[in-house]
């Protein structure tokens, strides 16, 4: 359903709320401004309601959670029905039944399907903590400290994640205290070319980018020290970032050459959110270890990595009792039942089509977008994971008014956010049950917005 206003957002509910919130939460969490944020209620398909009875259209899945839309019936009667029986276990000691069946199904859907045999998972309450996991395994199967990571690359903010994620803006207030195993490459981008050949289409890369870009890998590689590569098969908070075709298989291949363990981060992409279940899919890639979150369970704090059975037994020595790797909460059965009514539906209709349908229709919009202001940069993306450029009159990448364009887009009651190592792209990732009408609906708004601003 489209946006319904009933009093300018954020109303006065929200507002008293923030006022509360700058109170008593540190500072630095909730960003507040006069435009800024609402107040969530409740949320239905694509929509969401605040605490002042206004509709919103999510254009961003919370985050890229909910994939399938908020409150789907059959995971709403599950939670139900797992919280009446049970909602905390004792995750590696006495657990529930349903990390049993989370951790089956995760197998069958990751390395099983690639026909790579069994998978094994360690299961995790967030995404940072599936990286770190992650990272663990690598070490401990490689006996090297070094981790080859990308600039632009997001993974978390926890020590272990942040100290592989490449983003100076989160890495810089804590480089004191950040270790120094990893080392960044430049993710290749064909539309700002790191390489020097800036300004093409993927399809358009020339050779010289991966010679070169090869090159680099194997000088690091071939000094012995590094024993995983970890990467976005598309790089999500990055600014929705997709390499050319040769970068995964090129991974694949040095990981094998150097024996480096290959980690596909697709917390953000997994889950049909490009146009296939994972991303490295549509390269007909396969990582070593695989780490999931988000939409896992469409809305609940479960995340995992899963790996090879080889590998991660040659990496995890057979618990003696007191595990190396676990949390009060892991597997939490309430999380767990989420995450397999969530697989359930995932599997159960062609959402990689229909993500891949809305995902191009997306992006001719925003290209009819990008042909009616030179404020617009670049658009790029696959499937229902989207992205365009905000600049400033000289073209050059304007985060302040991306800012104000996702606050005058909340005005309008669209939720939209705004990423990109520059800050300067305007973000979507709407639930695959989004309609035509609704992407056609939020970016006529978003064209006039823009035209307003311009006008300013
Ligand atoms: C690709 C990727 N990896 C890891 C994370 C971290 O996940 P979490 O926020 O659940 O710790 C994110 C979060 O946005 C992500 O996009």
């Amino acid at each position: 359903m489209l946006p319904e206003l009933v009093t300018p957002a954020p109303g006065p509910r929200s507002r008293a709320l923030a006022t509360e919130l700058r109170a008593h939460e540190s500072r630095n969490v909730t960003y507040v401004s006069p435009g800024f944020p609402v107040f969530w209620e409740s949320a239905h398909g694509v929509n969401v309601w605040d605490v002042d009875s206004n509709r919103f259209l999510d254009l961003t899945s919370g985050f890229g959670v909910a994939s399938l839309g908020y409150a789907p019936r059959s995971l709403v009667e599950g939670v139900r029905e797992q919280v009446g029986l049970l909602y905390h276990a004792m995750g590696d000691v006495h657990p529930s039944a349903g990390k049993a069946a989370l951790c089956r199904r995760l197998s069958q859907i990751t390395f099983e399907s690639w026909k790579l045999g069994p998978g094994k998972a360690i299961l995790t309450n967030s995404g940072s903590e599936a990286v770190e996991a992650a990272l663990k395994t690598a070490w401990l199967a490689t006996r090297r400290r070094g981790v080859l990571a990308f600039t632009g690359g997001y993974h978390g903010l926890g020590y272990g994640a942040l100290t592989v994620t490449g983003r100076t803006l989160f890495r810089d207030p804590f480089a004191a205290q950040l270790a120094d195993f990893a080392t960044f490459l430049p993710f290749p981008h064909c539309q700002h070319c790191p390489f020097g050949a800036s300004g093409r289409e993927p399809s358009a890369c020339l050779p010289d980018c991966m010679n070169t870009f090869m090159r680099q890998a194997e000088i690091l590689l071939g000094d012995g020290e590094i024993g995983a590569i970890l990467v976005e098969p598309v790089q999500g908070r990055g600014g929705e970032i997709v390499p050319p075709d040769w970068f995964l298989p090129l991974l694949r291949s040095l990981a094998n050459q150097f024996n480096a363990v290959l980690i596909f981060d697709e917390i953000y992409t997994g889950f049909h959110r490009t146009g296939r279940r994972f991303a490295c899919d549509r390269w007909n890639v396969q990582p070593d270890l695989i780490c999931l979150g988000k939409a896992l369970t469409g809305g609940f704090p479960l995340a995992a990595c899963v790996g090879r059975a080889g590998l991660m037994d040659d990496a995890w020595p057979e618990s003696t009792g007191e595990a190396l790797y676990t949390s009060t909460f892991l597997g939490n059965p309430l999380g767990c039942r989420m995450a397999l009514e969530s697989l359930a539906l995932l599997e159960a209709e062609p959402w990689s089509q229909r993500a891949e349908a809305l995902g191009d229709h997306l992006h001719q919009g925003l290209l009819k977008l990008q042909g009616a202001s030179k404020r617009w940069g670049w658009t790029r993306g696959l499937g229902l994971m989207r992205g365009i450029e905000v600049l400033d009159a000289n073209g050059a990448p304007d985060a302040a008014r991306a800012g104000r364009l996702v606050e005058a887009m909340l005005a309008r009651g669209i939720i939209l956010l705004s990423g990109g190592v520059e800050q300067n792209v305007l973000s979507f990732t709407p639930p695959f049950v989004v309609t035509e009408a609704e992407i056609d609906f939020a970016l006529e708004q978003l064209g006039q917005a823009e035209a307003y601003a311009s006008s300013q």
